[in-house]
């Protein structure tokens, strides 16, 4: 269970930033007063165009990033209390954390979960498990830096996991890979869903948010601006589909003349 009480995350910018960003400010607001809850046997999904804040609310809940204002709570324990206990319960999965090139898929997969106390028997078996799922087997003793992109994603998937968390924060899970990788990590995210985890994806792949999650929050400015099940967001918005109900919040929030 992540429970998210109005949380504000406020960058100071540097002047490399500032430069960055075309701005004076010397704050960003990246997140503003956001609340979700996500529950067991759930996928959660943060949809947001570039720059609404995914990344910097899932940080936050990963204990990654201190929030400037709010709460949050994986299992009970507060990300910034408890650290710690919310570190044992959960994977955090992003573009930036990759795994060490020189090493093999296999090697990281034992090293972290030597990390993690995890004994040797569970541990072959779960890597067999994870690895014959994600068809990494012939390719689990190569060095990372040869295996092809979707491979190295499959990889970083497996040893995330290493661990059997109870709480699976994955940024943008399926970025970059082709439609039959992506489909083997969302029918995984799917199984361990129906296996009673907790999961929080961000994306901003419509198609993606519609099909894999079972409830979606719509951020846009740092702001939670929409949330519910597809159907519900879909009758809220009298929408066709994800994308249809997207872009009337979007509208909405950002004033009908700003896009046409
Ligand atoms: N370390 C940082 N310092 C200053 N500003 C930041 C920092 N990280 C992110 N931001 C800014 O905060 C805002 C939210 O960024 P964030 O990365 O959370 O968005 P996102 O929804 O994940 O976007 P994307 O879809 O591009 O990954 C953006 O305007 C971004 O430029
Ligand atoms: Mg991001």
């Amino acid at each position: 269970m992540i429970e998210i009480k109005d949380l504000t995350k406020i960058y100071k910018l540097s002047n490399k930033k500032k430069a960055e960003l075309k701005t004076k400010d010397s704050e960003k607001v990246a997140v503003d007063g956001v609340s979700l809850e996500a529950h067991p046997g759930e996928i959660y999904g943060l949809l947001g165009p570039n720059g609404a804040g995914k990344t910097t609310t899932l940080r936050c809940v990963a204990t990654l990033l201190k929030p400037t204002k709010g709460e949050i709570s994986v299992c009970g324990f507060d990300t910034v209390k408890e650290g710690k206990q919310v570190r044992d319960k959960i994977c955090f999965l992003t573009n930036e954390i990759k795994l060490d090139p020189h090493f093999s898929a296999s090697y990281m997969f034992d090293f972290f979960g030597g990390l993690h106390g995890i004994d040797n028997e569970t541990l072959s078996k779960r890597k067999e498990d994870f690895f014959k799922r994600f068809d990494i087997m012939d390719f689990k003793d190569k060095k990372i830096e040869d295996l092809s992109t979707g491979m190295k994603q499959k990889a970083a998937i497996a040893v995330s996991l290493v661990h059997d968390p109870e709480v699976i924060i994955f940024d943008e899970p399926t970025n970059g890979l082709d439609i039959i990788t992506a489909r083997v990590v969302t029918d995984f995210l799917r199984e361990l869903r129906d296996s009673g985890k907790t999961i929080i994806v961000s994306t901003h792949i419509m198609s993606e948010a519609q099909k894999l999650c079972d409830r979606i929050g719509m951020i846009i400015d740092g702001r939670k601006v929409a949330e519910g099940t597809l159907s519900e967001l879909l009758a809220e918005e009298s929408a066709e589909d994800l994308e249809d109900a997207f872009f009337k919040v979007y509208k909405r929030v950002k004033g009908e003349d700003k896009i046409s």
